[in-house]
């Protein structure tokens, strides 16, 4: 266990894609709190990174006045040098997180994947090295369970091998092994932890839960990648950032947590969940042509965690549910994030699948998808 816990008066984390979905939940909840933690959040803004994510910390005057908001690039070492110098722990969120867009155009995922954590661990190298009074900060690099690949059967440990089959996932693998090489050669502070697939308020409307919900509310269609049948283990967005605040302050040095999210439903599952909370019919899903190399499940044993004293708090109808009324409650969060660069997002990502999309039955209760 760490004796240095990362909460509490003038304690600061500097945290990396914190304006994005999972990390301005994990600023939120710190800030939230009111124990005197400090935050810098280090931002570049891309599409998917959103200032209004942050705005209840901003326009509250307490939590504003432990915050600071710095417009820059994970890649930038004159960026992160000084802001990592002054950290007692970097939570590093920041990446390019969409599968399909790793597809259309990967460099910028290698970009941040790679050149960024690489950057990163370099400045808190340079910490180290410092041999001031205080010591290095901690790193903590949020991973993510495609590093493992599709996973056929059982549930992948932490001490499986890498297996990823996009160019977001080989980028996360490439990271964590970044990380992991940087603990073996120079003995730096860093911890990693690999989350299954979250949902929750403030997702980018491109990810399946929040896309489907956005389209179903205008009655336009899903587009359902293939038979539907994919399986991914949903964790809540809370759990996720709560998971990985655990794990800054619990984990062991140069080791890696799994963060699951106790639910594996199949897509069609999932989408059946959600039009039913929506009020919505089936009869806007369409079958359209399958994402290239697209995994079939992924699915993560999380007894390291569970040891650690982690037990997520969310159920899966809960979150949803809340998920949904968030959405309904935001529309014009989600209509801006629908704006602007989206339509040619959209067009070129469904344009020509929706367009020779299918109508497809609904998945009857306990239809067999073991024989894959
Ligand atoms: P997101 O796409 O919502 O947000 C990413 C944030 O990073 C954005 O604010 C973006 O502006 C910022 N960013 C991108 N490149 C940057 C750069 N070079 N420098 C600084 N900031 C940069 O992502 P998310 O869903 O919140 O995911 C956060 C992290 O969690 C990612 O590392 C992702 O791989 C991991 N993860 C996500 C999921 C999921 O289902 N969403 C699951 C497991 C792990
Ligand atoms: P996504 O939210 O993109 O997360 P990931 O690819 O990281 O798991 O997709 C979740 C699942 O939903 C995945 O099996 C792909 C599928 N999917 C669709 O069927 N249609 C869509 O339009 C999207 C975005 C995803």
């Amino acid at each position: 266990m760490r004796d240095s816990p990362v909460a509490g008066p003038g304690r600061r984390l500097l945290v990396t894609g914190g304006a994005g979905f999972i990390g301005s939940c994990f600023v939120r909840e710190i800030l939230g709190r009111r124990d005197g933690t400090r935050v810098t959040v280090l931002d570049k803004l891309t599409y998917a990174g959103n200032r209004a994510n942050l705005a209840a910390i901003e326009t509250d005057p307490e939590q504003a006045s432990r915050f600071r908001f710095v417009h820059g690039d994970i890649a930038a070492p004159d960026v992160v040098g000084p802001l990592v110098a002054e950290a007692d722990a970097v939570v590093n969120f920041a990446a390019e997180t969409h599968v399909d867009r790793s597809i259309l155009e990967p460099e910028a995922f290698l970009a941040t994947g790679v050149v960024g954590v690489h950057v990163l661990l370099e400045a808190c190298r340079a910490e180290a090295a410092d041999g001031g009074l205080r010591p290095a900060p901690r790193l903590v690099q949020v991973s993510t369970d495609e590093v493992y690949g599709s996973v056929a059967n059982g549930h992948a440990r932490e001490t499986d091998p890498l297996a990823p089959r996009s160019p977001y996932s080989a980028a996360k693998a490439a990271g964590d092994l970044l990380v992991g090489s940087y603990f073996a050669t120079f003995g730096l502070d860093v911890v990693i932890t690999r989350g299954s697939n979250t949902y929750g308020p403030f997702q980018h409307p491109e990810k399946l839960i929040p896309l489907f919900l956005t389209n179903a509310l205008d009655d336009q269609p899903l587009p359902l990648y293939g038979d539907g049948l994919q399986r991914r283990d949903w964790l809540y967005v809370a759990d996720h950032a709560l998971a990985v605040e655990h794990v800054l302050i619990h984990g062991a040095a140069g080791e890696i947590y799994n963060i699951p999210g106790d639910t594996e439903r199949t897509n069609r599952e999932v989408v059946g969940l959600l039009l039913e909370e929506l009020g919505k019919p089936w009869s806007l899903v369409r079958q359209v042509e399958d994402r290239p190399g697209h995994d079939w499940r992924y699915a993560m044993d999380g007894a390291r965690l569970q040891a650690l004293g982690w037990r997520n708090r969310t159920d899966f109808r809960e979150g949803l549910a809340s998920t949904v009324a968030w959405f309904r409650d935001n529309e014009p969060w989600w209509r801006a994030c629908k704006s602007g660069d989206w339509t040619a997002y959209y067009d070129r990502q469904y344009g020509s699948r929706l367009a020779n999309g299918l109508l497809v039955a609904e998945l009857a209760a306990g239809d067999d998808v073991s024989s894959r």
